[in-house]
């Protein structure tokens, strides 16, 4: 699988705001020389506390926030290096980004029209080929599961999830390659969450989309993802390369994250935890959900019906 976005050595600080001095210099390491690939077609998971980074690091990589040091390569080109406007809006329009807080993402003064139309106006002149801009809208909320007659609709007269859908029908309105995720579905409740992601599920396998999915919940990566890597403090600490190997985590952060989920207790020992993830045999409503739809041969439905045990998750 050829690799679409290559970050290399990426590394971010920012000035401290309570120093001493006014003109204090002091700063704060958030990340410290990621380097990352992400393949053609595939869903890359990244998790981690609050604060840990990722969302500097989404930053850095959809081209909004040039790091201090390191490089951003999408499909070979280095996104920071200086070119032309119009060669950086292709160049830009590869990728697309869906962000958690979809009510602040929109106009709200905006119809579903105009908040798609935008992105359709920026799609066009990136050089891209859109002509037909409302027969494009009414087939994007096709794509995303929403009647035609929404096309009218104001943000507040949609639900979470179906302005969470807009969003991502705004996202595909620039033919991305690769759509950035971060934290996209957390704030929808737990069965909206399912069908938003077997939406971004099919929408993917549909296009040959690549994804980054930013979250500080492992069970949506389980979901979701094929690969994971595991934040903490701007670093990366531990890289899961098949989403069905879960049970081989090595540090104890990953554990930590992995046992939460599971609703285990944290304990002392680390055979105790061991034992406690062998012994781990209930299957939750999310790992029959996950097996119903993915079937069950899928890696991802193999790591949630293995570690799953908390039926919140999904509602
Ligand atoms: N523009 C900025 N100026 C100063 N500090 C910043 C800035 N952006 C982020 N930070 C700091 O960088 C650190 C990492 O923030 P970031 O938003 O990347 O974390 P996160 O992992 O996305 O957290 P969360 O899960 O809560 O979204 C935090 O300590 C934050 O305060
Ligand atoms: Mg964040």
């Amino acid at each position: 699988m050829s690799v679409v976005l290559r970050a290399k050595d990426i590394r971010v600080s920012f000035r401290k705001e309570q120093q001493s001095s006014l003109f204090g210099q002091e700063r704060q390491q958030v990340l410290h020389d990621i380097s990352l690939d992400l393949r053609e077609g595939e869903c890359l998971g990244i998790i981690g506390e609050s604060g840990s980074g990722k969302s500097t690091l989404g930053r850095v990589l959809s081209g909004l926030l040039k790091p201090e040091g390191g490089r951003v390569y999408l499909e070979g080109s280095d996104i920071y290096e200086k070119r032309s406007a119009k060669s950086k809006a292709a160049l830009q329009h590869r990728m697309a980004l869906v962000f958690q807080d979809y009510t602040s993402s929109v106009n709200p003064r905006f119809r579903v029209e105009n908040i798609i139309g935008e992105s359709l106006r920026i799609y066009r002149k990136a050089g891209g080929d859109c002509s037909h801009v409302r027969q494009r809208t009414y087939e994007l909320l096709d794509q995303v599961g929403l009647p035609a007659s929404f096309i009218t609709r104001y943000p507040h007269e949609l639900s979470g999830g179906q302005l969470q859908r807009v969003c991502i029908a705004r996202a595909l309105a620039v033919c991305p390659r690769i759509i950035l995720l971060d934290e996209a579905i957390s704030s929808l409740d737990a069965s909206t969450q399912v069908q938003i992601m077997d939406l971004l599920s099919t929408v993917q396998k549909s296009l040959g989309l690549s994804y980054i999915f930013i979250t500080h919940d492992l069970t949506s990566i389980t979901y979701l993802c094929n690969r994971v890597l595991f934040f903490q403090h701007g670093r990366i600490v531990e890289q899961v390369d098949q989403i069905s190997q879960l049970s081989s985590l090595q540090t104890a952060y990953a554990k930590h994250l992995l046992h939460s989920i599971m609703g285990l207790g944290v304990s002392d020992s680390e055979q105790e935890q061991a034992d406690l993830l062998v012994s781990e045999s209930e299957i939750s409503s999310l790992a029959l959900v996950n097996d119903a739809r993915k079937g069950a041969d899928s890696p991802q439905a193999g790591a949630v019906m293995a570690f799953s045990s908390k039926p919140s998750v999904v509602g």
